[in-house]
Formats: C-alpha cells, structure tokens, sequence
C-alpha cells in the first residue's frame, strides 16, 4: 500500500490515462477525487471504487482562480487534506498551422496549460500550509519536445507544461513539494485515437516506436505512482518519458504487415 492514507487529485479522470492514474493510487490505499467535464462518467467510476474516492465535475475549458479553489478544497473537505496532485486533463486539434483556429488554440492552452497552472497553485498553497510536503505530476507529452505540423497548440501547449513543470520544481521544492512531469508516447486512449484514425496513421506511429507496439494505460499510472512516492524522493523538475523508445530514435522501423 504504497500510498496508504494520502490524498490524490486526478484531473480528466473519466477515461484514459487519467482513469488509470485514479485506479492505481486507489489500489494502492489513497483517498482519490477524480475531477472530470464528463459529469455522469466521473461520477460513475468514483462511485464504482467506492469507499476512499469522489468526484469534481466542471469544465476546465473555463478554469479561473475560484474554480482551481473550489476543486482544491473539496479533496480537502472529503478527505482531510491533499498529497499529490496529478495535472493530466488534455486535449488535442489537429490542423494545418496556416488554418490553425483561434479560438481553438486558446481552449487548447486554458485546458492543457492553464488549468494546471492554476490548480497547481491552489493544491501548492494547501500543501504549503500543511507543512509535510507533497508530489505534483504534470502530464506533458513526447510533443513537449517533438514537433508535429498539424498540431501547433498541442505542441505548444506540452512546451510551456515543461517548463511549468521546472518552475514550480524549483519554487516548491523548499516546502517539500516535488513537481515532476510524464511525456507518454502513444498510449492506447481515445485521444490516441484521433492521431491514429486509419491504418496509415497507425503504421506511421508505429513506424517511430521502437518498441513496436502503443503503451497502456497502466504503463502511465506506474510513473505516475512511482514519482509521486518516497522511491522517487530526489526526482525534482524532471519529465520522465514512457514512450517506448521513440524519442531516442533518429530513424524510423520497419513495420510488420
Ligand atoms: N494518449 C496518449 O497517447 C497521450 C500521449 C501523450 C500525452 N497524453 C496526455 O495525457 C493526458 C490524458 O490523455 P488521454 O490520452 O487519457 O486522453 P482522453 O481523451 O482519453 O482523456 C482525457 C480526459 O480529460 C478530460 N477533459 C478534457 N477536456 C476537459 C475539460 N475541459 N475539463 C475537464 N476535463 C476535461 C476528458 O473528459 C477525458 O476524461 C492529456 O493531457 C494528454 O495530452 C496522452
């Protein structure tokens, strides 16, 4: 029971590596509140693991300081406190940078970078006050350092949680608070889907991972699990990358029929 007692935020936890993220801390004796905009979904899982879980519904399209407050203090409320917050809600557009929308590219940062901004400070200032330190993981992406043409805000988005992800290492860390990120590959979710819509797309993918196959789920919690817990207590600011070897590779494989 490696996170025995402990409170975990989740955010996007609904499906996906989020819903994976939840499961594992749970099962590893944590308290979870799974925040999700998918009312109905969120509440069902947390439902579902019972006892030590509930559930925050809103849309983090529309994250404001009081929203970041509000999802902070009901983890609080139910559970006591808060240990670990897991920033991993995202999602993704693709589209040629010249016809890229605007509007699309804002919603895209205020989900994928802002909220995790703003929550991040709102569980820091809770950990802060508690006094016995804490684990913050950002969920970024291989995209965070590889660029893709169709996908300018995504991209952008995963650079500036890196670089989140480092400043807030080095602000918390004097409170105890470790801040570390994870930058999947392509893992086996719907939002994996919509880069991976027809066979070419697959193979292309496919084509880059040395491993030869899309990762889990599960193969996300692990990380999230590990830097969150004592093993990894001089871990500070890092992104590590569960990827299946795609970013050390400067060619592409041979794929099987
Ligand atoms: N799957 C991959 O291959 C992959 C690779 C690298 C990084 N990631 C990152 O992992 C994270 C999770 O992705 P996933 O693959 O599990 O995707 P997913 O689409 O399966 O799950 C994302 C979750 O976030 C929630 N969400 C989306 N918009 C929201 C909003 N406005 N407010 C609240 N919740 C919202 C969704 O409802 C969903 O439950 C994302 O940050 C994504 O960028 C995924």
């Amino acid at each position: 029971m490696k996170h025995q007692g402990k409170t975990v935020i989740v955010t996007g936890a609904a499906q996906g590596l989020g819903l994976a993220c939840a499961e594992r801390f749970h099962a590893e004796g944590a308290n979870v509140l799974l925040v999700d905009v998918l009312a109905q979904k969120v509440e069902d899982h947390a439902k579902r693991l019972g006892e030590r879980a509930s559930w925050w519904a809103g849309d983090l399209a529309t994250i404001s300081k009081p929203m970041a407050t509000e999802l902070v203090d009901k983890a609080v409320a139910d559970f006591g406190g808060l240990d670990i917050l897991v920033n991993n809600a995202g999602i993704i557009h693709q589209a040629e940078f010249v016809d890229f929308p605007e509007e699309i590219f804002d919603r895209i940062q205020r989900i994928n970078l802002k909220a995790p901004f703003l929550i991040g400070q709102a569980a820091a200032k809770v950990m802060i006050a508690q006094g016995r330190g804490g684990s913050i993981i950002n969920m970024s992406s291989i995209n965070a350092i590889l660029a893709i043409p169709n996908s300018v805000a995504y991209a952008v988005s995963k650079g500036g949680i890196k670089q989140l992800t480092a400043v807030m290492a080095v602000s918390l860390i004097r409170h105890g608070i470790r801040v570390n990120a994870i930058g999947p590959g392509t893992i086996l979710t719907e939002l994996a889907k919509t880069v991976m819509a027809n066979e070419t797309q697959r193979r292309a993918v496919l084509s880059r991972t040395p491993i030869g196959r899309c990762g889990e789920p599960s193969e996300v919690a692990s990380v999230a699990s590990f830097l969150a817990s004592d093993d990894a207590s001089y871990i500070v600011g890092q992104t590590i990358y569960p990827d299946g070897g795609r970013l050390i590779l400067n060619y592409t494989v041979p794929v099987d029929d």
